[in-house]
């Protein structure tokens, strides 16, 4: 059986000290929550969110890591740095990385297997653009992004693996894909994980939607058959995301 997994991608947003704070906030809506829980801070957050998080069920990511063990690349941030820290999740490939910060699919491949190898779940973004959507493309294109993502990783560590489908013309829009049409990706992004392993591969693996979710919508959209719940944008940083994580 999988378990949900309700995720809070904060992006750019929120110091140390609101971080801790909003953290402490959520562990009382959380206790006894039957769901994995999961808030993604940004990289100088991450110390004070785990402390904060601590005898608590919210786990902690991170937004983004390199996929070098370490070096002269200036800026960033290396999965070792992250695991010892306590981080558990890592995020990678989020479309905006892929747009602002010239990220492809090649190395997000990287950065899963090096992930993989700290022992960080990656979770991995895909999605579709507008004119993709419209020009009929969307499944060719996911299961392109599917493919060259898990290149080279094996089956024992595949099902580790989370995969976020987030249309791009759904993230921050508030223009929440129709249940229908997060359900048949993720249906697909399933088949794909299947025809690149085994069945029980794909049946093991968690996939999430985002793009919109909120509290109105979320029970819809996490109760679908090919859905284990969401990475939650905007809603993720209003209290609100209480309800997303003990959706009914
Ligand atoms: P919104 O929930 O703000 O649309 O963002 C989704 C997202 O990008 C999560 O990673």
């Amino acid at each position: 059986m999988r378990k949900i997994l309700a995720a809070g991608n904060w992006k750019m947003n929120n110091t140390p000290s609101q971080a801790a704070a909003m953290i402490n906030e959520l562990k009382e809506k959380t206790k006894g929550c039957k769901n994995d829980v999961l808030i993604c801070p940004t990289f100088v957050c991450l110390p004070d969110a785990i402390k904060a998080a601590e005898g608590s069920n919210i786990k902690i990511g991170a937004q983004n890591m390199h996929f070098e063990d370490k070096g002269a690349f200036t800026g960033e941030v290396s999965a070792a740095m992250l695991k010892e820290l306590g981080v558990e999740y890592v995020i990678i490939g989020h479309s905006e990385r892929r747009e602002y910060f010239a990220e492809t699919d090649d190395t997000v491949n990287a950065k899963i297997i090096q992930a993989l190898k700290y022992d960080l779940i990656p979770v991995v973004c895909c999605g579709e653009s507008l004119k993709q959507r419209e020009d009929g493309i969307t499944f060719d294109f996911i299961r392109s992004q599917i493919k060259i993502a898990f290149r080279g990783i094996s089956k024992e560590d595949a099902v580790k693996i989370v995969v976020a489908y987030e249309p791009i013309w759904a993230i921050g829009t508030g223009k929440v894909a129709t249940t229908e049409q997060a359900q048949e990706v993720c249906a697909a992004i399933r088949a794909c994980i299947g025809e690149i392993y085994d069945e029980a591969t794909a049946a093991a693996i968690r996939i999430q939607y985002g793009g919109s979710v909120n509290a109105g919508n979320a029970a819809e959209l996490f109760t679908q058959a090919d859905i284990d719940g969401g990475l939650v944008g905007g809603a993720s940083l209003k209290a609100d995301f209480g309800k997303i994580v003990n959706y009914k």
